[in-house]
């Protein structure tokens, strides 16, 4: 790769910046300052300093965030902020963007990558990946419920939905459940169990795929996934 394509990729302004910096003599490759902007250097195997600092390249980044409520899942907007705004610089340099879509007041584990293909698969219907949510419910949610989920509920729009397998942690005046759905429809929860006629107060997505949400982010934290994580949501999509 191109050294000025490099540079300006990670976020080290335009390419006419780029070859300013250069120009100046703060860039080395493996020792060596380099003032040519056209030099390609293989950015994994040699070592490319600005000032004396390592730069380090990757072509992928992989994030999970406990999404905050009031913020999109959208890598921008006019009006509100995203979770993108959410990320540091060095991470919004790889034009990462997020796995699917919690809505703006849904919280919990969000995904958010540059890479395309594992995005693509765990989105995919195709692939029935299960996602798990944690819901406050108004009103009673029952047995009966757990049945119709386990059928399928008919949507407001006529669209009968896949079985969801709902467990119930608290019933009463507001009820406390789990629900683990195979599918990702617009609002799919929520409208779910307007189907059988209550209403979602509270939601936030505890797990995608083989994927857990790391509790011990707060809202509106991220870290990046481990080697281990990133390996196991590949394999689970290869199944
Ligand atoms: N289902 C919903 O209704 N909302 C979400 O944000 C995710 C699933």
């Amino acid at each position: 790769m191109r050294l000025d394509k490099l540079l300006s990729n990670l976020g080290f302004g335009s390419r006419k910046e780029v070859k300013q910096l250069l120009k100046s003599g703060s860039v080395k490759v493996n020792d060596t300052v380099v003032k040519d902007a056209k030099m390609h250097v293989d950015p994994v195997n040699e070592i490319v300093t600005l000032n004396g600092e390592r730069i380090e390249y990757r072509e992928f980044v992989y994030l999970m965030m406990n999404k905050p409520p009031g913020v999109l899942s959208a890598t921008e907007d006019t009006r509100d902020e995203t979770v993108i705004d959410l990320l540091q610089i060095e991470d919004q340099v790889y034009n990462p963007f997020p796995v699917g879509r919690l809505d703006k007041d849904t919280e919990g584990l969000l995904v958010i990558t540059n890479d395309g293909q594992l995005s693509h698969r765990l989105l995919s219907p195709k692939k029935h990946v299960p996602k798990t949510y944690f819901a406050v419910i108004e009103g009673e949610v029952t047995e009966r419920d757990i049945d119709a989920f386990k059928k399928g509920v008919t949507l407001e729009d006529g669209y009968l939905t896949k079985p969801g397998e709902l467990k119930i942690l608290k019933s009463g005046i507001t009820s406390d459940i789990e629900l683990t759905i195979t599918e990702g429809k617009f609002h799919q929860v929520k409208r779910m169990f307007e189907a059988v006629g209550k209403r979602v107060v509270y939601l936030k997505r505890l797990s995608m795929g083989p994927l857990l949400l790391d509790e011990t982010l707060e809202l509106g934290e991220y870290r990046e996934l481990t080697d281990e994580e990133v390996q196991m949501l590949k394999g689970y999509q290869a199944k």
